[in-house]
């Protein structure tokens, strides 16, 4: 296909403005599956990424549409995630392509990701395309909204595209939008083969599976590939697109979008954001690439089964394959024995992580308290990392500690502006801006990370039922008075637990975390103390009574069912306990006990 023919783009928007079922319209115009495939084609997707947990994250499809010039154009489109948490999984899809679709719900108006993803689109450069969507429903304001893009964002919105993905209205103007306004790419065919990394995942099937979006030159079966980074050189073994089927092709130009299958076994090797370029004739530079993603939660996962412990490394790997994102390496634990540290990009993202160790490779794990990455100058003028607070030096070695900090921006219907101010305030959160957008506020604020990673977005969503959005990015480190709280299960630390707060909050968070502890941790044969304490010095106490023997004692004579299932449900506890001296602890505690109310 010559470049004039090619159109690369990306849908953007908030979450549940409507790019997935856009997405649908655009296959489904373009005839790329026929009807019953259509619905096939979705659920099996949807089916292996369930099962598989893959391809969710940067999905393209290749789309051919005859143009009303007469002209047929290659539409590679690629979906891109709308969560905070994957913000840097947007940021690679945009360095694949030329222009974006931007998607704004017309009757919601522009929100805190669509800001975020916007100002992406812009520093990748892109032709930007705004798309009212949702015209079809009676709250429906689209010039309300044109303004708004205009007035927030700052990009003209008067050949705004409206449309309703939903009945399929203005789906056509869009198609031609993208072939008029949006630039081709650009690249040379005859110079050395230079294509961006853009994704990899592990498909039991095929091995590893790489996106790849040629620059110049071009990349065919046979061919001998160096990745510029990595130095590792393979060949290839196959080359094809998404339609959104995979389907072989002969080679991948210019400008175009698809796989390469290259019996890659070493997850190392694929480094997303690398230039794969010709073994023979190499091109001379690599490609810009990405920023590197910085993990900024970190926390521990270990098996509840030591033996299951070369399969929690084997599973990692396959993982981080996926999710170049995530990170990890080895780490002991007093408590908890072998285990991994591991990084991710928010709580959101861990939780993910371990659902899918979970499901896809049945691993019983445990996740000690996430912390996020802390500074620590030493007296002695060394900088240390800290993504452990089990790890916190002794404080009279420490000159100070620096917390990350960053830039929060909220979109809050009016009536729920109090609450949310409160709420940033109780966080420490310092007041950047505030301004009107109709009957919205737009609050801009700088928080610590620590106040905000675990439930800020949880209490954010109830405050405002539903209606305030959020997004950040990391703004800095900043010196803070935190101390190390640890915490005690009849009289021994549980490095797993402990964690580090701002001198000023400690004492609460303690006592919240005892007591919820102490709704955590069934009872058991003997009392238990749980105790958090800064130093030596004992913060907070809970006590649990000791537990009758039997548990089912209570229930005399005929109810056999109830008996059974209070058996069962004990029996399910033991599964997912963990032993900490004589107590048991179950492995929801480590997580929820950093969620406060
Ligand atoms: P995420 O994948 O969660 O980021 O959401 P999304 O932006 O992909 O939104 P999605 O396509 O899943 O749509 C969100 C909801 O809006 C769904 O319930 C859709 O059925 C609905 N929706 C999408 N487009 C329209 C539309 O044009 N009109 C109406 N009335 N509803 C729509």
């Amino acid at each position: 296909t010559p470049l004039s023919r090619i159109r690369n783009f990306a849908i953007i928007a908030h979450i549940d403005h409507g790019k997935s079922t856009l997405a649908d319209r655009l296959i489904e115009a373009c005839g790329a599956l026929s009807d019953r495939e259509m619905k096939d084609q979705v659920l099996d997707n949807m089916e292996i990424e369930r099962e598989r947990g893959i391809t969710i994250k940067a999905q393209t499809v290749r789309l051919t549409y005859p143009a009303r010039d007469g002209n047929t154009y290659v539409l590679n489109l690629m979906d891109t995630p709308g969560h905070v948490d994957f913000a840097y999984e947007v940021s690679r899809s945009l360095a694949a392509c030329e222009g974006s679709l931007l998607v704004v719900d017309a009757s919601q108006g522009v929100e805190a990701q669509t800001l975020a993803n916007v100002y992406q689109a812009i520093e990748a450069g892109h032709e930007i395309v705004p798309v009212l969507n949702k015209i079809d429903l009676p709250a429906a304001d689209p010039d309300r909204v044109k303004v708004q893009i205009e007035e927030v964002i700052g990009l003209p919105a008067d050949d705004a595209v409206l449309i309703s993905a939903k009945t399929g209205l203005g789906i056509g103007e869009v198609l031609e939008a993208l072939v008029a306004r949006l630039p081709p790419p650009k690249g040379d065919a005859e110079a050395p083969t230079k294509a961006l990394l853009v994704d990899s995942w592990y498909d039991s099937y095929l091995g590893v599976v790489i996106l790849v979006r040629v620059k110049d030159g071009r990349l065919r079966r046979g061919q001998r590939i160096r990745f510029m980074a990595t130095g590792a050189v393979h060949t290839v073994e196959a080359v094809g697109v998404f339609t959104p089927k995979m389907v072989t092709v002969d080679d991948l130009g210019p400008g175009e979008m698809g796989y390469i299958i290259a019996g890659i076994k070493t997850v190392a090797d694929c480094s997303v954001g690398d230039t794969i370029t010709d073994d023979r004739s190499p091109a001379a530079e690599p490609l810009p690439g990405f920023k590197p993603s910085v993990p900024v939660v970190w926390c521990g996962l270990y098996p509840t089964d030591a033996d299951d412990f070369e399969k929690l490394r084997e599973s990692l790997a396959k993982l981080r394959l996926n999710d170049a994102s995530f990170h990890y390496e080895p780490e002991i634990s007093a408590a908890l024995g072998f285990g991994f540290r591991c990084g991710f990009l928010g709580l959101l993202h861990l939780e993910i992580v371990q659902e899918r160790l979970a499901r896809e490779f049945g691993l019983d794990l445990i996740a000690t308290a996430p912390s996020v990455v802390y500074r620590i100058h030493t007296t002695r003028g060394e900088v240390k990392e800290l993504h452990n607070p089990a790890d916190m030096p002794d404080p009279s070695t420490i000159d100070h500690i620096e917390e990350p900090w960053i830039k929060a921006t909220i979109f809050v219907p009016d009536e729920y502006l109090g609450g949310v101010l409160t709420l940033c305030n109780e966080r420490r959160g310092q007041q950047v801006d505030l301004t009107y957008v109709g009957n919205r506020a737009m609050a801009v604020y700088r928080l610590p990370l620590n106040e905000v990673v675990f439930d800020f977005y949880d209490r954010l969503k109830s405050i405002s039922r539903g209606y305030a959005s959020f997004d950040y990015a990391m703004d800095g480190y900043a010196e803070s008075d935190l101390v190390k709280i640890s915490i005690l299960v009849n009289g021994d630390p549980v490095d797993a637990l402990a964690f580090i707060a701002h001198r000023s909050q400690a004492e609460k968070r303690g006592r919240a975390i005892c007591e919820k502890l102490k709704e955590l941790i069934p009872r058991q044969l003997f009392k238990i103390a749980i105790q958090a304490a800064i130093g030596s010095r004992i913060i907070a106490r809970e006590t649990i009574g000791a537990l009758a023997k039997d548990v089912t004692a209570k229930c005399y004579g005929g109810d056999i069912t109830r008996k059974r299932k209070l058996l069962e449900k004990q029996k399910e506890g033991k599964k997912r306990m963990r032993q900490f001296g004589k107590v048991e602890i179950p492995q929801t505690a480590f997580l929820a006990a950093l969620k406060m109310d």
